[in-house]
């Protein structure tokens, strides 16, 4: 078998798995009120961008090929609704028009669509009298801010909330409202993961507990499978498994299982393992990083929202 391990000529002609910039999405966060990026402690290299620099980071993505970039908003103010959210001029919407018109023709603006950024508890969804997510009144807000997001010029909305029938009613809301073109990516698969932790600073999270009444336990594949199909139904353009790396059998599964694109998010403690383990000298960043992306793709996804996603299009470029 080692014919075929002879030279980089042939191991180049065999690889199965190909890696290209327009594969990679980039997660951004901008932040209300500030005049100058803001570094994450808990994401190292990874900064709340300002008005301005969002703007330049967002070309500068482009410009490396990137295939899109996932918008996360920062308020300044926030309330057990998440006005903020479908605010025409909440910090989200505002930073969408100005990245649409910015980068709109060279990548793929996408936006979150979920409360947690926005409400002063931290939960994806508004809250019932008794202090459970309510689903179906947190439709309503979805719907909402789908159309705020969808007005801003977003091209793609990231349905990452984990409420029951979010595709559906926010299809319908769209498709009424004369967005047809409107595409919608399915977090269908996501997981109730401590790997999500570093976000919790880059978003300035007010969440006090945990998200398992909506998120996936961990232990659980079929679930995650049978989250993707009934999105699939429900008129999901793009399916998303998420965390990427320890879910990789989830992945594979849904990939042979729907026909539509799937997508995996290299979630925040997934980048802070690999920077931190390379900030020690442990392991060589950039063949970790390459090799941390190569696996998601080896594994069914057709497209990586990572937090190196400029970056790696750069050495994949080179
Ligand atoms: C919530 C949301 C989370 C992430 C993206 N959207 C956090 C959570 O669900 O607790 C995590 C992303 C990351 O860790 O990089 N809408």
């Amino acid at each position: 078998m080692r014919r075929l391990r002879q030279s980089p000529a042939v191991r180049s002609l065999v690889r199965e798995t190909s890696l290209d910039p327009r594969q990679l999405v980039l997660p951004m966060f901008v932040r209300e009120g500030l005049s100058s990026p803001m570094a994450i402690g808990s994401m190292p290299g990874v900064v709340q961008h300002s008005m301005d620099s969002l703007r330049s980071a967002a070309v500068e993505a482009a410009e490396a090929g990137v295939g899109g970039v996932m918008l996360f908003g920062v308020p300044a103010v926030r309330d057990a609704q998440g006005s903020g959210a479908d605010d025409p001029r909440g910090i989200l919407n505002l930073a969408t028009e100005a990245l649409a018109s910015e980068v709109g023709d060279a990548l793929v603006v996408q936006t979150d669509l979920c409360l947690d950024e926005f409400t002063d508890h931290g939960h994806c969804g508004v809250l019932a009298d008794d202090g459970s997510v309510d689903n179906d009144a947190t439709l309503e807000r979805y719907v909402s801010m789908a159309l705020a997001q969808a007005r801003a010029g977003s091209q793609l909305l990231g349905l990452s909330g984990m409420m029951d029938g979010q595709v559906a009613v926010i299809r319908a809301a769209l498709d009424a409202e004369g967005f047809t073109d409107t595409l919608l990516l399915a977090y269908a698969a996501k997981y109730a993961s401590a790997f999500y932790g570093p976000f919790r600073e880059a978003v300035d999270s007010q969440l006090k507990g945990d998200r398992r009444t909506y998120q996936l336990d961990p232990g659980n594949r079929r679930e995650g499978v049978r989250e993707a199909v009934v999105d699939e139904a429900e008129g999901a353009d793009i399916v998303m498994v998420k965390p990427a790396m320890a879910f990789l059998d989830v992945l594979r599964e849904v990939r042979d299982t729907v026909s539509i694109p799937v997508w995996a998010y290299q979630v925040s403690g997934e980048y802070a393992m690999i920077e931190a383990a390379a900030a020690n000298g442990w392991i060589d960043r950039r063949a970790a990083v390459l090799e941390s992306l190569l696996s998601i793709r080896r594994a069914g996804a057709d497209v990586v929202l990572t937090y190196w996603a400029t970056e790696a299009a750069g050495w994949l470029r080179a």
